[in-house]
């Protein structure tokens, strides 16, 4: 780096975000990829809108499980997670994921600086000796009074706990509870999303209870440096390396230029441990508060939550290997709707990559392409004669880059992307107003086939900035096809929001689809291979079973059906058809189209405002010349039909 780079990266800004630190105790699954591809979507926006990022993840190696997972596996500790901690820093290689660094609590940066904050807090007189009894969840790595219990078990993971009884240090968090609260209500922006917030500040209001820091019952954690029988409590050692990692201690000028974070992102479960004891920690420290901590919810199962101990986890390694990193990553940031949780199915994620990726985007670019080829012999046209839709056109592109950008601030990643979305849709829709394979035919109308042309690739141009920071290979693959970019590596977030960048002359040239569309019949004879196929025999003919049972359908039938919770926006009647109205729905961030036959039943005024369920997934069908996105659902008799309306659940939301 010369000088003059050098006092550059001095005046940038800075951006600091975190993922949690990961407990080596297994491989992860797609529940922590999420939380890692969110904070690199993340991290790779701020860098494209010129920041200076750190972007920081890594592993939680100590504590009372891995030394009992490892023991398990007839290994030493520090022998067992070196292997998990490989697999991990590959799968984050397979994801390019961009973190700056990679923190493990077992390194001696670490280790120094948790047990010089240690002493700090204890001579300042906040950490005491004491005894603790209490009830201790080893996967939670979290102590429990008897009053806490559910049932006898964890509170938070219905786990059995184990009665413990032995000297420890405490940490007095009691006597910063109302500055916390102080601040959590002065800085409403905090603790997101509010939902958690309310959590958190009703959590403190109902009393803190000192928190135990140390453990004497094992050996796989930081020494007390006061007190060698002692082991620092593995959360206390843990929340320390969103410091130690940026030079607490060892590089002040680093630790100044990054603290506080910007960002803490992790899932609802830790959002206590990050949003209570960690400031209280940072208060005894005297340091400044991280400016956001921010919880997501979690991707579920149909069957409920992942675990290995159910082994119902899946690999994102095995998903990217059959479906591409591309796809993947945008399914997940597009998965959970803002601190909501979602459901993973691999038909879902078929789905997506078939009507966003396949249908919506590959579609735009390779039509687009392969009409610049055939029109114009693949050379981008300068655009000439503008006409009103075109305005209409700018106006999404403009809208797209705001609201992503709005979006993406906050952490609403699936906003960002619906946002990014929308303007690939409208320019698909802009083909068909178009509809320039008429203009080709007229040589008149050349010069607007070239306005045509070049409003596409812009809002390509446009669109492929804005999904580059969920879909890092995007930009390199679609300027195989349209050369839009000098360096498809280094895109300014700002140049999705100028109009007119796209380089008149540039080449296009054929390519592959970038999103083969992925068969799901061959997807289920795949999955279906190791399972033992039912012969139908002579003997047993199907209809001779339905007559003595009933179909039944399972419940992976069912869950099949994506049912979601939509709000009427507008309805109106269809032009020359009595039966069909044409409604316009909300689904959390997301708007569609659907026709529904119940124009006898309903006037479009009635049914505005309404929150009704939708079939959201039933394969989008052209009903009298509009592209229906969905099926609401009504009860029927002979004589009248009612729609099915939910009053409470906002939408969005699913129905099962
Ligand atoms: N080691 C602690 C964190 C210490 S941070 C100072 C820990 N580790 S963990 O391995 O259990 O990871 C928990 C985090 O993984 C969650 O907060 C979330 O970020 C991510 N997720 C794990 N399972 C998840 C889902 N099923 N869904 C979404 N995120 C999930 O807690």
């Amino acid at each position: 780096m010369d000088f003059q780079e050098g006092i550059n990266l001095q005046a940038r800004e800075t951006f600091y975000i975190t993922t949690p630190i990961y407990y080596p105790s297994d491989n992860l699954h797609i529940g922590h990829a999420y939380t890692t591809v969110a904070a690199d979507c993340m991290a790779r926006f701020k860098r494209m809108q010129g920041k200076d990022v750190y972007y920081l993840t890594g592993t939680d190696e100590h504590g009372q499980k891995i030394e009992r997972v490892a023991r398990e596996k007839g290994q030493e500790p520090a022998e067992y997670v070196d292997g998990i901690v490989s697999n991990i820093q590959k799968l984050w290689q397979t994801m390019m994921i961009t973190n700056d660094d990679f923190i493990r609590t077992t390194e001696k940066r670490h280790e120094e600086v948790v047990q010089e904050i240690f002493n700090k807090v204890y001579e300042k007189g906040d950490i005491y000796l004491s005894e603790y009894q209490g009830w201790y969840c080893t996967p939670c790595e979290t102590l429990f009074t008897e009053r806490q219990l559910e049932d006898g078990k964890c509170p938070d993971c219905g786990r059995e706990v184990e009665l413990v009884k032995e000297e420890s240090y405490f940490f007095n968090m009691a006597k910063y509870a109302p500055r916390l609260l102080d601040y959590i209500e002065g800085n409403p922006d905090f603790i997101q999303p509010e939902s958690r917030r309310n959590e958190v500040v009703s959590f403190i209001k109902s009393g803190l209870d000192d928190l135990c820091v140390s453990r004497t019952s094992f050996k796989w954690g930081v020494p007390v440096p006061f007190n060698r029988d002692h082991v620092v409590y593995v959360w206390f050692d843990a929340l320390i390396n969103y410091l130690s990692a940026i030079g607490y201690g060892s590089d002040q000028e680093k630790f100044d230029r990054f603290w506080p974070a910007d960002v803490h992102l992790m899932a609802k479960d830790i959002i206590r441990f990050h949003a209570i004891i960690w400031p209280i920690m940072l208060m005894a420290l005297d340091l400044p508060l991280p400016k956001k901590v921010c919880a997501h919810g979690w991707i579920m199962l149909e069957g409920g939550k992942m675990s290995k101990s159910k082994g119902n986890v899946i690999d994102p390694r095995i998903l990217i290997e059959k479906y591409g990193l591309d796809a993947v990553r945008y399914y997940l940031v597009k998965e959970l709707n803002f601190g909501q949780d979602g459901t993973y199915s691999e038909e879902m994620l078929v789905n997506r990559i078939n009507y966003d990726l396949a249908n919506d985007l590959g579609n735009l670019i390779s039509r687009t392409a392969a009409m610049i080829i055939r029109y114009f012999t693949g050379q981008i046209p300068a655009p000439a004669v503008e006409e009103a839709v075109d305005l209409e056109l700018k106006e999404a592109a403009r809208t797209a880059f705001r609201e992503a950008t709005e979006k993406l601030d906050k952490l609403d990643f699936c906003a960002y992307i619906i946002a990014a979305m929308r303007l690939v849709s409208r320019a698909n829709k802009y083909i068909d107003e178009t509809a320039p394979w008429l203009l080709a035919k007229d040589e008149a109308k050349k010069q607007r086939l070239a306005t045509v042309m070049y409003n596409l690739a812009e809002c390509i141009r446009i669109a492929v900035i804005l999904l580059a920071p969920t879909m890092p290979t995007l930009a390199e693959r679609t300027n195989q096809q349209i050369n839009f970019f000098a360096d498809p590596g280094r895109l300014k977030w700002e140049e999705a929001g100028i109009w007119g960048l796209c380089p008149a002359g540039a080449l296009v040239t054929k390519g592959e689809p970038l999103f083969p569309r992925i068969d799901l019949k061959s997807l289920e004879n795949l999955n279906g291979e190791d399972k033992p196929v039912e012969e139908k025999t002579e003997k047993e003919p199907a209809q001779a079973k339905a007559v003595s049972e009933p179909e039944y359908i399972s419940i992976d039938d069912f869950a099949r059906m994506d049912l979601r919770v939509a709000e009427i926006i507008a309805c109106e009647k269809m032009e020359k058809a009595d039966k069909l109205l044409i409604l316009k729905v909300r689904l959390g961030e997301e708007e569609r189209t659907v026709v529904s036959g119940i124009a006898k039943h309903y006037t479009p005024e009635e049914l505005v405002g309404k929150k009704v369920v939708l079939v959201a997934n039933l394969k989008p069908t052209k009903l009298r010349g509009v592209m229906s996105q969905g099926m609401i659902l009504a009860a029927s008799d002979e004589n009248d039909v009612e729609v099915l309306t939910v009053e409470r659940i906002s939408s969005g939301n699913r129905v099962k």
